[in-house]
């Protein structure tokens, strides 16, 4: 039996625990996004006594949304994570940005609640210096500061899921649409680069490319799960859930799907586990903090077409004839692109194609006018299917490159369709070589066959840049890290471009890929026949 006493201690106990998380929960408002405990927006004095107020005010601007900091321009924002703000004891090491010359930070503060108040409200630090007025200042009253405080208290304190002593887990997943050559050609590639990437660094630690062998390299062993999802994707979530209970992972990386994979996206946002670099032929979705995409595929096409009719880089038609096969990704982009036409008054009209009857299309063609456009989202099978039919030589014909380039591996273009345009979400083939070259090189030297080149290339990059944000990362795996780390990477060096025609990230991109050009077949290769586009 619990006495009275025993029963109002063990009740005050649990309202303790709640209004920590709930103090917590209002630090993280505070942090993330700007918001007061009260609902008011926060207010920061910054320089010439400027205000940022609200989302513009949030401390994750600047320090990001894990704590680690950053560089922006030529400005270093220190880390004030946890470790780096208050552990007496571990020296931690940051690299907020390996190109600047600041870029890795020591920790060297030992900050107090009331020093660490004190420098957010009047900038004089634990060591009595004066912060530069780009760190603005913050008035805040005694509940705000106190689970801001709270919040800085357990941020980025201990490592994420996924990161077991030695060991670092990751998930490659696959959609059931994708066919098992496909799976395994990406399983292959990427095996063979974990097994090469524990071989070197169980080793060596003196494979660093940026020059600061003197930090400790983080020795984790990578393991990598393949998640295959099965049947409707009503079903996927309950079976990500399911492989995440047997092993749960530090993030995502690469894997294919030839559908738009929502609940992979969202199951990435609810874990708030990265979800990086996913080749997926048509990613809608672009919110979110931890899904980053090296492009949205089919949407890309569908835009870079709107983009150069818009820019009279392709001559506006009289009207836009699309063909697709039923109930495919084609069609729903369809749809997409009907809109964009729409806003451009350009009709436009959709035929379905069926492998027993191409009748309509043929005719269709027979009786094309001459301002008039052919689009087709058709993949290589698609394109024989039609091989027999009449395409007049005047004809202006658009293919789709995701479907054809990435999800097809077409390196050519046959008759009938030798003449048409490609839209080309990529680099063109000239310069892509070189962005390739580390790419070849692999694979040449493990004998394997690009036959799918932007698919592999997107595997072996994703995991050349995995392996760059892990180094980076030193001893702090952070899941928000890692996702901040692969933004900054994107942009360092061309050396991480892969089979994309200039790609970044950003907080606020989250495809990496925004261009293209159109190309057609000379007899040997894709070559531009326009500017590169940048879409709208
Ligand atoms: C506009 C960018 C920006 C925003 C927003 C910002 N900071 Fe800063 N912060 C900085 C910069 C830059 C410095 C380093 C200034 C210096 O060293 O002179 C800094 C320094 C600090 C420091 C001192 C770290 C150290 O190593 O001693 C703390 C603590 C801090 N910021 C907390 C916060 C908190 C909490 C918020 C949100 C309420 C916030 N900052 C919002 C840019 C920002």
């Amino acid at each position: 039996m619990f006495t009275k006493s025993t029963l109002i201690v063990l009740l005050g106990f649990l309202l303790s625990f709640v209004s920590f998380a709930d103090e917590i929960e209002q630090g993280r408002q505070i942090y993330d996004k700007g918001i007061l405990p009260n609902g008011e927006p926060l207010i920061g004095v910054g320089a010439n006594d400027y205000n940022v107020v609200g989302k513009d005010a949030a401390c994750a601007n600047c320090h990001r949304y894990s704590g680690m900091g950053g560089v922006e321009g030529k400005t270093l924002m220190p880390p004030i994570s946890a470790n780096f703000l208050f552990a007496s004891t571990k020296h931690p090491f940051a690299v907020t940005d390996p190109s600047h010359p600041m870029g890795i930070t020591t920790k060297d503060h030992t900050y107090t609640d009331s020093t660490l108040a004190n420098v957010i409200s009047t900038g004089t630090n634990d060591k009595g210096r004066e912060l530069t007025m780009v760190m603005p200042r913050y008035k805040l009253d005694k509940e705000a500061m106190s689970s801001l405080v709270a919040y800085l208290h357990q941020l980025s304190l201990t490592q994420s899921t996924g990161v077991v002593p030695g060991e670092l887990h990751f998930a490659t997943v696959f959609t059931p649409e994708v066919d098992e050559q496909t799976k395994q050609i990406v399983k292959t590639e990427i095996e063979t680069f974990v097994i090469q990437h524990n071989d070197t660094m169980s080793n060596a630690q003196s494979h660093r490319s940026f020059g600061f062998d003197r930090l400790r390299i983080n020795n984790y062993e990578w393991k990598f799960h393949f998640w295959e999802l099965k049947g409707d994707p009503d079903t996927w979530e309950s079976q990500l859930e399911d492989f995440n209970k047997q092993q749960a992972v530090f993030a995502l990386v690469s894997g294919v799907s030839y559908q738009a994979a929502d609940p992979v996206h969202e199951f990435c946002e609810t874990h708030e586990t990265p979800c990086l670099l996913r080749s997926e032929l048509y990613a809608s979705n672009n919110a979110g903090r931890y899904n980053l995409y090296f492009s949205k595929g089919l949407g890309l096409d569908a835009n870079l077409f709107s983009t150069a009719l818009k820019k009279s880089v392709i001559k506006k038609p009289s009207n836009v004839i699309q063909i697709f096969t039923p109930d495919s990704v084609g069609e729903t982009v369809s749809k997409e692109l009907s809109l964009k036409l729409k806003d451009q008054n350009i009709p436009d009209e959709t035929i379905e194609f069926s492998e027993d009857d191409l009748s309509d299309i043929s005719e269709r063609f027979a009786k094309l006018g001459p301002d008039e456009i052919v689009f087709c989202w058709c993949e290589q099978a698609d394109l024989d299917k039609l091989g027999t039919i009449h395409i007049p030589e005047q004809a202006k014909v658009y293919l789709s490159g995701s479907l054809l380039i990435m999800k097809s591996g077409a390196k050519e273009l046959k008759d009938p369709w030798k003449n048409a345009r490609v839209i080309y979400p990529f680099e063109i083939p000239s310069t892509r070589i070189k962005q390739l070259k580390s790419f070849y090189n692999w694979i040449v030297g493990h004998k394997f066959e690009a036959s799918k080149e932007v698919i592999q290339s997107d595997v072996y990059f994703s995991m050349l840049i995995l392996q760059e944000a892990v180094a980076q990362m030193v001893e702090n795996l952070y899941k928000d890290y890692l996702v901040e780390r692969v933004e900054n990477i994107f942009g360092m060096d061309l050396q991480f471009w892969g089979s994309y025609a200039r790609p970044g990230l950003s907080p606020a991109q989250r495809f990496a890929n925004r261009s293209g050009y159109i190309t057609k077949f000379d007899g040997q290769m894709f070559v531009p026949d326009s500017d590169r586009i940048i879409e709208e």
